[in-house]
């Protein structure tokens, strides 16, 4: 059958706008996912004890003068506990929890961050003067919640 050209014109941009339609609405649905905007690594909560990093919470040695610090966080804690970085180092924070939301408060310094299960929260800091900083739960998770927290060792 013969078209006649304004309707082939027609139909060329009906499927046109169909596949912006479908494009739009894939980035859409992308960015209104559940995640936070500054994170979007993902986790199997249940299963972070056999999930390198953090099957060994710890300082690791990226490059010259940067560390990684995988941290967990649980009710009620972190890991590693009382954690001793070098003083002038670059040090990227990767933190997830094991079981419900939580906070992970640096005091004096800009690190803040919410911590959800399923996810890796990273953050980097330079502690410049040697001491001991505070980590804090800022976020309410349970009955020992005011009690959760560690301490990080600059040295
Ligand atoms: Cu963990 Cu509050």
């Amino acid at each position: 059958m013969h078209l006649h050209r304004f309707e082939k014109i027609w139909l060329l941009f009906g499927g046109g706008v169909l596949i912006l339609f479908i494009v739009l609405l894939g980035i859409n649905a992308y960015h209104s996912g559940m995640m936070p905007p500054s994170d979007l690594n993902t986790i199997d909560p249940t299963k972070v004890d056999q999930t390198p990093p953090f099957d060994k919470p710890g300082l690791v040695k990226v490059g010259d003068n940067e560390y990684d610090l995988n941290m967990t966080s649980f009710a009620f804690g972190y890991a590693p506990a009382n954690v001793e970085i070098p003083a002038g180092a670059k040090i990227n924070f990767h933190v997830t929890s094991k079981d419900v939301v939580h906070g992970f408060e640096i005091p004096g310094t800009a690190v803040n961050m919410m911590i959800l299960p399923g996810h890796i929260s990273t953050v980097t800091h330079t502690f410049d003067k040697p001491g001991e900083y505070l980590i804090l739960c800022n976020e309410y998770c349970g009955i020992a919640h005011e009690k959760m927290g560690t301490q990080i060792i600059v040295k």
